[in-house]
């Protein structure tokens, strides 16, 4: 299958486009429960959806996107953000649209991060970069899309109850 879409980094001119992105369906009002609850109890997706929307990028985070070349909406994105060390990369969120997924575009993404990230270490110096994620240990369809990027799991102090992280190494120079 031909892809359809193009990964590129944010720009500031995609912000409307990136309020129309959804990568979920809304929750919806449970009667019995009296509260709303999340698409087949998948939280996260809720959660990566409203980091990956957030207006505003905080100094050294960058977002990369996934946009459909026909209509020019964001069909997938990842933040990802660097604290002092360029080489040293974390990726707090990554979300796929549900019309767009099982196409390979949360690899293309993370191809994306390492890419743009690389840049931007070599010309701090550094050759390679370490990229992390953490993910829920239920959250199957993230974890296999990272296995299949050759992430490995890893121990990590800061890591929150119920999640994993998974990180790899990448040469630019
Ligand atoms: C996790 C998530 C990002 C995966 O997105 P995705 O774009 O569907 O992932 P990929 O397309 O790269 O891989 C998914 C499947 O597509 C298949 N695939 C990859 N490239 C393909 C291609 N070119 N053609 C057809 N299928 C392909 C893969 O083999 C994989 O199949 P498998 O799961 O049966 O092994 C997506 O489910 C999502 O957005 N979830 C909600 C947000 C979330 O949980 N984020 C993580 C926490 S921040």
């Amino acid at each position: 299958m031909s892809r359809d879409w193009t990964v590129r980094e944010y720009r500031k001119t995609d912000r409307v486009a990136l309020e129309g992105f959804t990568c979920t369906p809304p929750r919806k009002y449970h009667r019995t429960q009296k509260r709303y609850v999340y698409w087949d109890g998948r939280e996260w997706e809720y959660q990566a959806q409203s980091l990956l929307k957030a207006p505003q990028l905080w100094p050294g985070e960058s977002r990369v996107v996934a946009v459909d070349d026909t209509s020019g909406a964001i069909v997938g994105a990842a933040l990802w953000r660097t604290r002092g060390d360029p080489s040293e990369v974390f990726m707090p969120a990554l979300g796929v649209a549900l019309t767009h997924r099982q196409q390979g575009v949360a690899g293309a993404l993370i191809e994306g991060v390492t890419e743009f990230a690389g840049v931007n270490a070599l010309s701090a110096g550094a050759p390679a970069v370490s990229v992390t994620g953490f993910v829920r240990a239920t959250n199957l369809d993230m974890i296999t899309a990272l296995e299949r990027m050759r992430f490995v799991a890893v121990d990590d102090q800061d890591l929150p109850d119920g999640h994993v992280a998974y990180s790899r190494d990448f040469y630019v120079a």
